[in-house]
């Protein structure tokens, strides 16, 4: 069997400030993450003889990856964050204060709720599909370095979690989760660094 590994970026200086969507840079304390992470990986891929780290577009899952060495490294924009739309660089305290019914329409239904020009849950279930047909055919480990939205859909499918669950998985920063395929269904370690 072999392993999809899942992790968010580092925390970014906009997780610091708490502000969603955005492209900030590491904070100090994703930095150190970026940086263990490195050290794990090296380790727990020591044995493979192939595998592959796949980032999303965003800088701070790039600057995640950096300092990883000897591994291919691929970019998708499907594992990019939810797209925020109007609310982009906002807090949640902003938008509550800004645009009171958005808020309600979202606490009423996460999964659907579609930011104002911008994206749903569902929208990112569906445009991860063709990152989940090309996991399922990779032969060597996988290393998928992206944001929480997106890795708590991709975390559903296979940890075969029900949709409505979704939005509300958790999947914390600094947290490597493992996941082996194997003949008894899905195994799942979690390694918080
Ligand atoms: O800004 C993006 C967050 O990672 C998604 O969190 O869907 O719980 O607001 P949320």
């Amino acid at each position: 069997p072999r392993p999809i590994i899942l992790t968010r970026h580092g925390q970014s200086q906009d997780n610091v400030r708490e502000r969603v969507g955005g492209d900030s840079v590491l904070s100090e304390a994703g930095e150190v993450y970026s940086k263990k992470l490195a050290k794990f990986l090296e380790k727990r891929l020591k044995s493979e003889k192939t595998a592959s780290i796949w980032t999303s577009t965003l800088q701070r899952s790039i600057l995640t990856a950096n300092p990883i060495v000897g591994f291919p490294k691929i970019q998708w924009r499907a594992l990019d964050e939810i797209n925020t739309g109007v609310c982009d660089g906002m807090t949640y305290e902003e938008i509550k204060r800004n645009m009171p019914e958005e808020s309600i329409l979202r606490e009423k239904d996460k999964l659907r709720y579609r930011y104002l020009r911008g994206e749903s849950y569902l929208d990112i279930i569906q445009r991860l599909e063709p990152v989940i047909i090309e996991l399922e055919r990779q032969q060597a480990p996988v290393v998928v370095m992206s944001h929480q939205a997106v890795l708590r859909a991709l975390y559903a499918y296979f940890a075969d979690k029900p949709l409505k669950e979704i939005p509300f998985l958790e999947v914390p920063l600094h947290t490597i989760i493992e996941i082996q395929m194997g003949v008894s269904g899905v195994e799942e370690k979690r390694y918080k660094l």
